[in-house]
């Protein structure tokens, strides 16, 4: 059965080790191997320690716990202009992919945000992640005409926003 809740600094070593697998599953064939490769688990745990020691009013991190196994989490806020709520990671462990969790934890980052006043959210997506595009499709999120150029490990990006009304 499924738990989600917020986020609790013990979790953090595996929130790092969940962030750099699916990382490195997700886009492989999308950002360069060598750099996905040289990804660190350890400087990844450090940054969520930071993270979640430094949230503000509108920042919330949750996890989703099969027992009590964290197998995913998610990290919410405010878009850059703070003109919108916005999911800025979900990420699931994949040995757990296409399990229905994603699902249980987007509908509750969604709904954690409609709880904090927010009337829409965005993200945004990698343009090749075509995965998690349809992800966010099924649960009705859509593309908007909005786009981003990052430059991520040494390659070249696009990124796409979505949004959805809450
Ligand atoms: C994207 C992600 C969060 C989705 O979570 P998930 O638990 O795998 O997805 P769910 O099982 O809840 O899927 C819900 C629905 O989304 C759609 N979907 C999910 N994964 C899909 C895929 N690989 N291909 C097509 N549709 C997919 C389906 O409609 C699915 O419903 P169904 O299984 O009943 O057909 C997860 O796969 C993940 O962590 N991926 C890697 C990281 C990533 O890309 N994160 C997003 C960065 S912007």
């Amino acid at each position: 059965m499924a738990t989600i809740r917020p986020a609790v600094l013990t979790d953090v070593e595996r929130i790092g080790e969940i962030h750099i697998r699916s990382w490195q599953k997700a886009y492989q064939g999308i950002l360069p191997a060598d750099f996905l490769a040289s990804l660190s688990v350890e400087a990844r745990v450090e940054w969520w320690r930071s993270e979640l020691t430094s949230m503000g009013e509108q920042d919330l991190a949750l996890v989703i716990e099969n027992g009590s196994s964290v197998t995913g989490f998610a990290r919410l806020g405010s878009s850059a202009d703070r003109n919108h709520a916005e999911v800025q990671a979900i990420y699931l462990d994949p040995d757990h992919w296409r399990k229905g969790w994603g699902r249980l934890l987007l509908g509750a980052a969604e709904a954690s945000l409609a709880g904090l006043g927010w009337r829409d959210a965005i993200l945004w997506v990698l343009e090749k992640n075509g995965p998690a595009r349809r992800f966010y499709e099924a649960l009705g999120w859509e593309a908007e005409p909005r786009r981003a150029l990052l430059n991520i490990g040494g390659a070249d990006v696009q990124e796409l926003r979505y949004r959805k009304a809450l």
